[in-house]
């Protein structure tokens, strides 16, 4: 998938309401925090100005220009151009992606997910969204698609901070219309 046309358009958007909730809600005022699929950097920017040491990854050349060209200035900003679902995960306080953990795709999301639960310290938050079962690209295996079930066991050993599901219709950044299943997420890890 490029993510040329998504970063296009997206360059400068606001941070993440999700990742704001999990910052009011998070045991943890600051520390490691991992933004994973950072994109162009938007939730990056806003956990620097929160002091938060950022490892930023992703594995497109054009996010990691823009990212080191916009917030190089930033103490605290460590950039990562690589697979995270190949990725060796340090200790960390937080992890989040925005809409980033799905496209692991079926074969690297349950490795992403267990990397990224034993990385959290106890007490620390994992957020972001996931694509449920039900969203148009569940056919695909470069994307993740979650039932209940499955979500259930991904979330045992968290207390929930905040969940929401929602079914709606929005084009993507290509501007086609799909039918989006979404999870959003914010986990504390016991
Ligand atoms: C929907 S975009 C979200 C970007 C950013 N989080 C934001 O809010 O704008 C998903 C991002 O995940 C990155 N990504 C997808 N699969 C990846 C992988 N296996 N390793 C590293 N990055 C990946 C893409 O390059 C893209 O930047």
């Amino acid at each position: 998938m490029s993510w040329e046309i998504y970063y296009k358009k997206f360059y400068n958007k606001p941070p993440s309401p999700l990742l704001k909730i999990a910052l009011t809600n998070n045991f943890y005022k600051n520390g490691v925090a991992y933004d994973v699929g950072c994109g162009t950097g938007s939730d990056t920017r806003f956990l620097l100005t929160k002091k938060w040491n950022v490892l930023a990854i992703d594995r497109e050349d054009m996010a990691m220009v823009t990212l080191k060209k916009d917030l190089s200035k930033f103490k605290g900003l460590n950039c990562l151009k690589e697979d995270f679902t190949k990725l060796v995960f340090q200790s960390s306080e937080l992890i989040h992606g925005t809409y980033s953990f799905g496209f692991a795709g079926e074969e690297g999301f349950d490795l992403l997910w267990q990397k990224m639960v034993e990385s959290l310290k106890t007490g620390g938050t994992l957020s972001g969204e996931l694509f449920g079962d039900q969203d148009d690209w569940k056919n695909s295996t470069r994307v993740k698609t979650i039932g209940h079930l499955e979500l259930t066991k991904l979330i045992k050993g968290f207390d929930i901070m905040y969940f929401d599901e929602e079914h709606f219709h929005r084009p993507t950044a290509l501007g086609d219309v799909k039918k989006w299943h979404v999870y959003s997420l914010v986990l504390k890890k016991r």
